[in-house]
């Protein structure tokens, strides 16, 4: 595609000498079956034992060689070892590698570093908390907003993913914990995200109908909604099946929110770091949240988290509002400062929007031989493919995504679902993939599908039972939860988590 960046991936990629999972792999699962808990996910859908891992690629134990479009669930933007935070861990490494709070070099040049490059007015206006994993960052930025506005309810999504470790501070008993941690166990307003491939409230025509409702919630006094403390938001939802909400969106949100005196969070946790093609996706927009969570590609690989706050926000915080052991670990903090300066030098940003652009249109193109993808969508290397059981219902059909993520899986890609019915297979690669690869992986997710439609592998409507979707909805009940739920082929299940 003429863009071509060199991440130092294995470039024979991908090569499959055994088919996956070889004999080396499926000792190492057993064993790890035989001693981890088995409620872990990953394991089950890419059946391998990681050796080592370059760039945009990785190695199993049996000389596999994969690319991978997981990319640690956007965790490596920059590809797995980049020779320049390699650089930063290993300097680090030999000075100190745990200092609690205490500053430290590599934790105030990580800060001004941070500073330097946050979005619109919040750029050298802000206030960090260090944090250590997404939903962590999510549950400070929440317990923040509260004690700002002293309010409690936060406003958020139909399928939001912000994280499932909540509530640790209700178990701990120290009043002056609670006095200084004041949680309220989160009082959640929930409200659709707007799809425009799956309308409601109108939002195949913009978001006036999702402000509508905000509004309706706010000015009702029998709307069931006491209070509003902030909106939480995916700029575009991640686990929920990378949806690109309509582009008036964040804007009228923050409008909304500035008329009610509201706070506006951004969850960057999956979006952002470079991930849109920007160096947020807020920047898309023009919009700055007052509070925005960060996690995932800030430690290229390293647990670590942020989260970052209009400074004129809050007077006076307690001392120990949010505390922890590991907050602001210097050597992810060494990596976090050269993962900012990466992105920022040179344009590896503008490349991942045109190419982004570009992989977008293969997969479409792709989508005109295959109805089976009823919808692409994304900006820069966050592209969702939707497939569904028939273009006109556009009933989701997860069976088929999950049909594709194991024929890709076979063929040396990585790539995995996102959605509730596990329908999207979402493009994460590393930013810094080349070119030939990137194309590689597009053939094999061509030949894939092709495979797949040539295989018998049909939607349900095929075998008797009635597609079923959004347009021509018709529930049925789900058993478990005795909730309707599209009859999706799988059956009704909860969307896989990530971590
Ligand atoms: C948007 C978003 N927020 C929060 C989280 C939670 O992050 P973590 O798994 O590090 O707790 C995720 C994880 O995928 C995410 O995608």
């Amino acid at each position: 595609m003429g863009d071509t960046p060199d991440s130092g991936s294995y470039p024979d990629a991908p090569r499959i000498l055994h088919p996956p999972p070889g004999p080396r792999s499926r000792e190492l699962l057993a064993q790890q079956a035989k001693y981890e808990t088995d409620a872990v996910s990953y394991s089950h859908y890419f059946p391998i034992a990681i050796e080592s891992a370059r760039g945009a690629t990785v190695e199993d134990v049996d000389g596999n060689r994969f690319i991978d479009w997981v990319a640690g669930i956007s965790v490596l933007n920059l590809g797995h070892r980049h020779p320049r935070l390699v650089a930063a861990l290993e300097a680090q490494s030999r000075k100190v590698w745990h200092a609690l709070e205490l500053p430290t070099e590599a934790r105030v040049e990580f800060l001004k570093e941070l500073e330097a490059s946050l979005p619109g007015s919040l750029r050298h206006h802000a206030r960090i908390f260090f944090t250590v994993t997404g939903g962590d960052a999510v549950e400070t930025a929440v317990q923040l907003a509260d004690h700002a506005t002293q309010r409690h309810g936060t406003v958020t999504f139909s399928g939001a993913y912000h994280g499932v470790h909540g509530g640790a501070i209700r178990l701990t008993s120290g009043r002056r914990y609670h006095q200084t941690s004041p949680f309220a166990g989160g009082v959640v307003v929930r409200v659709p995200y707007p799809d425009p491939y799956r309308p409601i409230l109108g939002s195949d025509q913009g978001a006036a109908g999702t402000i509508e409702y905000l509004e309706h919630l706010i000015n009702d006094p029998s709307s069931g909604v006491d209070s509003m403390s902030a909106v939480l938001v995916e700029p575009i939802l991640g686990e929920g099946g990378y949806v690109v909400p309509p582009d008036d969106f964040l804007p009228s949100l923050r409008e909304f929110c500035d008329r009610h005196g509201i706070l506006l969070i951004a969850d960057e946790v999956q979006t952002g770091l470079g991930r849109t093609g920007k160096m947020w996706a807020v920047e898309h927009s023009g919009v700055t949240p007052d509070i925005m969570c960060i996690a995932k590609t800030i430690g290229g690989g390293i647990p670590v988290s942020v989260v970052a706050y209009r400074d004129d926000l809050v007077k006076e915080l307690p001392r120990g509002f949010h505390i922890g052991t590991y907050r602001g670990n210097p050597l992810a903090l060494a990596v976090g400062t050269e993962v900012l300066k990466v992105l920022r030098e040179g344009d590896l940003l503008a490349r991942t929007l045109r190419r982004g652009q570009r992989t977008q249109e293969r997969f479409r193109d792709i989508g005109v031989r295959h109805p089976s993808i009823g919808n692409v969508r994304g900006k820069g290397f966050m592209i969702g493919v939707e497939f569904v059981q028939d273009p006109k219902t556009r009933a989701p059909w997860g069976d088929r995504a999950k049909a594709m993520r194991s024929a890709l899986f076979a063929r040396g890609v990585l790539m995995h679902t996102a959605g509730a019915w596990d329908q999207v297979l979402r493009f994460m690669s590393p930013l810094v993939i080349e070119d030939e690869l990137l194309e590689r992986g597009l053939q094999a997710f061509e030949d894939a599908i092709e495979t797949l439609d040539t295989s018998g592998n049909v939607p349900a409507a095929h075998h008797g039972k009635a597609p079923t979707g959004v347009t021509g909805f018709h529930p049925s009940v789900s058993p478990e939860l005795g909730l309707p739920t599209p009859a999706s082929p799988s059956g009704p299940h909860l969307t896989e988590p990530s971590e």
